[in-house]
C-alpha cells in the first residue's frame, strides 16, 4: 500500500538532507564589489549611508579591506571608480592613471591570484551622470561605444582579469572584443551585463558611486522590467558579439530571466544581487525583523537554483564567513 509520497523520509536528519541537496553556494562563486575613490588620503574610508556595511575606499583602504576578505577566502572582486574630476567626455574612465586602473595595479601586485573584474561604464565619470556622450538630452550610442572600448583596454593594460561592460549601449561587446584583440589582449574575457533592466533597485548604488543622472533616466538603454523575450535577444546579441559570461541584473526580482538564460545558453551565467536588494535586507535585519544570515544564504542559494554560475553580491564578505567550508 503506497498511497502517498513520504517526502519527509529524506528530510529526517541533517546528514540525509545534505546527501540529497541539489544546489550549493561555493566561495569561488562569489564576486565582491568595491567602490574605490581617487583621493590624496589613501586610507580614506567613508561609510555609504544607503548601504550599511559598505564603504567608499581610498586605494590603501581598498587594499587592506581586500586583504581581510582574501584571508576569509574571497577569490574575486569587482571594482567601481569614483574619480576626482568628472567631465562631459568621461576622460577619467579611460585614463591610464585613472582611479580604477591604479587600483587594479595595486591589487594585482599584492594579490596576483585574485580575479579582478572591472566595471566598464561612463556614468561614474561623466559630469551629468549619464552612461554615454550626450547630444542635447540624447545618449549617443556609437561614439560612446568607442570610449567604452578605450576604457576596457585601459583596464586590461592595468592588469584586469575580466572586463564587465554595464552600460547597455548596442554593439559594445563587439567593439571591446576587437579593441582588446588588436592590442594583444585576446585572453581577457568579457563578462557582459547582457540583460540589465532599468531598475529602481540601483538606487543606493548611485549614492555609493555618485553616478545619479542629472536629468532623465536610463530607460532608453536599459531594459523594460516588463519584458522577458527581449532578454533572450539581448543575450543572443552579446553572445554573438563575443561575450564570455552573460549577466542578469538585478537578481532576486528577475530569477525567471536567470533561469531562461541558463537554459538557453551554454555560456556561464552571472547574476548581480544589486544595491537595493542588499540595502533592503540590511534595513530589515537592523530592525530585527529578519535573520540576516539565513536570508542571505537562502537568497544566494536561490540564485544557484535558478541557474547562476557566479554571483556578484555585497553580501560576499559576510557570506564567506557563513558558508560551510
Ligand atoms: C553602471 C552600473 C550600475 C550598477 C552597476 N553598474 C548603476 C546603473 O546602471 O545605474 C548598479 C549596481 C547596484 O545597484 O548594485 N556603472
Amino acid at each position: 500500500m503506497n498511497e502517498f509520497f513520504r517526502g519527509r523520509r529524506l528530510r529526517r536528519t541533517p546528514a540525509l538532507r545534505a546527501l540529497i541537496r541539489e544546489n550549493e553556494v561555493r566561495p569561488q562563486d562569489l564576486i565582491m564589489p568595491y567602490f574605490v575613490v581617487e583621493t590624496d588620503d589613501a586610507s580614506f574610508k567613508k561609510p555609504i549611508a544607503s548601504m550599511p556595511g559598505q564603504f567608499q575606499l581610498g586605494p590603501k583602504a581598498l587594499e587592506e579591506t581586500v586583504a581581510k576578505a582574501v584571508d576569509q577566502g574571497l577569490m574575486s572582486v569587482l571594482l567601481f571608480g569614483i574619480p576626482k574630476v568628472k567631465d562631459e567626455k568621461a576622460s577619467q574612465a579611460y585614463a591610464d592613471e585613472g582611479v580604477v586602473q591604479e587600483a587594479v595595479r595595486r591589487l594585482k601586485d599584492r594579490f596576483p591570484e585574485l580575479v579582478v573584474v572591472t566595471d566598464v561604464c561612463l556614468c561614474e565619470y561623466t559630469s551629468h551622470g549619464h552612461c554615454g556622450l550626450l547630444r542635447g538630452e540624447e545618449i549617443l550610442n556609437d561614439p560612446t561605444v568607442e570610449l567604452l572600448a578605450k576604457a576596457a583596454l585601459s583596464h586590461a593594460r592595468a592588469g584586469a582579469d575580466i572586463v564587465a561592460p554595464s552600460d547597455m549601449m548596442d554593439g559594445r561587446v563587439a567593439a571591446i572584443r576587437d579593441t582588446l584583440d588588436e592590442n594583444g589582449f585576446t585572453d581577457i574575457p568579457i563578462m557582459s551585463y547582457a540583460v540589465k533592466y532599468a531598475s529602481a533597485f540601483y538606487g543606493p548604488f548611485r549614492d555609493a558611486a555618485e553616478s545619479a543622472p542629472a536629468f532623465g533616466d536610463r530607460k532608453t538603454h536599459q531594459m523594460d522590467p516588463a519584458n522577458r523575450r527581449e532578454a533572450l535577444r539581448e543575450a543572443e546579441a552579446d553572445a554573438a558579439e563575443g561575450a564570455d559570461i552573460l549577466m542578469v541584473k538585478p537578481g532576486l526580482p528577475y530569477l525567471d530571466i536567470l533561469r531562461d538564460l541558463s537554459d538557453s545558453f551554454d555560456l556561464p551565467v552571472a547574476v548581480y544581487n544589486v544595491s537595493g536588494e542588499y540595502s533592503m535586507v540590511k534595513a530589515a535585519a537592523a530592525n530585527g525583523w529578519i535573520d540576516e544570515k539565513r536570508i542571505v544564504l537562502e537568497t544566494l542559494t536561490a540564485f544557484k537554483r535558478a541557474g547562476a554560475d557566479l554571483i556578484l553580491t555585497y553580501h560576499a564578505e559576510d557570506a564567506l564567513g557563513w558558508l560551510d567550508k
